[in-house]
């Protein structure tokens, strides 16, 4: 009951901000889909916004917002708290399956530096493909299970990929194709439609209320939002990818959760991971 009250206040309070809401993708024409001007109107309004911000240090979500959180920060990474799940994933990939093939024999280029490619446009199936979802085909093509998408082996697998991919420039691609161009634009939907009791949209946080306060935390710009994931995150105590952190989204404001491979969340996230084109690959990150 308390919390709730608390994000009923919040939404008073980022209320006013709505009107200067300038990314409306819901009154966009279908017909005028255009991934690269949004990116460029997004930049554009997080440096406006933020001017003393560092371009690429959007990455770093909160600890980018907040001196005081940037300082913990530092001192935490002395020793990383996802240095467990990396050396975990790294085995994990390395170890053959039962029938003596590996993961880099069914990922892109052997799975090493290709993070920063995902999630990808899949033409014969006309769907979005989160890395965590190439890796479980990976699995059934090898005759094993499916992993949970959102924490747990995933998480740790994730966290090795992402790794080998650091510091590359994020450079997720949205086809010339019509079934591209419209999940791109769900996902972009999404994230601006408000829901729930509460009637939040993710962007009334992270784009009108970014840098702003919500209880402990500092709201993350939509620039950069998922740059950093997997994370390890002190709340949760262990590694999470980022749709345990969609989840956590939804259920913060009261809203049903998507299963984890969902439509929706894929789509999200490839609208996500498209506006932050350009910024270096951050994970795996920490959060509090
Ligand atoms: C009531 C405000 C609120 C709404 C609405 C909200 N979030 Fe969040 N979100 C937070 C808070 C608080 C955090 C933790 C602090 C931070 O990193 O921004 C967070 C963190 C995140 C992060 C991690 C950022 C990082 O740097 O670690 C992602 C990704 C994210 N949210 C996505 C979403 C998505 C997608 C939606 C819509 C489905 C959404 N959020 C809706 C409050 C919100």
């Amino acid at each position: 009951m308390k919390r709730l009250l608390i994000l009923a206040l919040a939404a008073l309070l980022l209320r006013p901000a709505l009107a200067a809401e300038r990314i409306d993708p819901a009154r966009a024409d279908p017909a005028q889909v255009n991934p690269a001007a949004d990116v460029a109107a997004m930049t554009a309004y997080f440096q406006k916004k933020f001017p003393h911000v560092p371009p690429a240090d959007f990455v770093n979500g909160p600890y980018a917002m907040d001196a005081g959180m940037r300082a913990q920060w530092q001192q935490i990474m002395q020793f990383p708290p996802y240095q467990f799940a990396l050396d975990h994933g790294k085995d994990l990939f390395a170890t053959a399956f039962p029938n003596g093939r590996h993961y880099a024999d069914c990922l892109p280029r052997g799975g090493i530096g290709i993070a920063a490619a995902y999630p990808r446009f899949d033409a014969k199936t006309g769907r979005v493909v989160t890395l965590e979802i190439a890796v479980n085909r990976c699995r059934v093509a090898n005759g094993l299970a499916k992993l949970k998408l959102t924490t747990g082996d995933m998480a740790d697998l994730m966290a090795y990929l992402t790794d080998r991919s650091r510091g590359q420039p994020i450079a997720v691609v949205v086809p010339d194709d019509p079934r591209a161009l419209a999940a791109y634009q769900r996902g972009k939907a999404y994230f601006y439609s408000r829901r729930g009791q509460l009637n939040f949209s993710c962007a009334s946080c992270h784009v009108q209320g970014a840098g702003q306060h919500l209880r402990g935390d500092v709201l993350a710009p939509a620039r950069g939002l998922i740059a950093a994931f997997p994370i390890y995150r002190s709340d949760w105590g262990s590694m999470g990818t980022v749709v345990r952190r969609f989840i956590g989204c939804n259920e913060q404001v009261r809203v049903v959760p998507e299963r984890p491979d969902s439509a929706d969340y894929r789509d999200l996230e490839y609208f996500l991971a498209y506006m932050n084109n350009g910024l270096p690959v951050a994970g795996p990150g920490t959060r509090p």
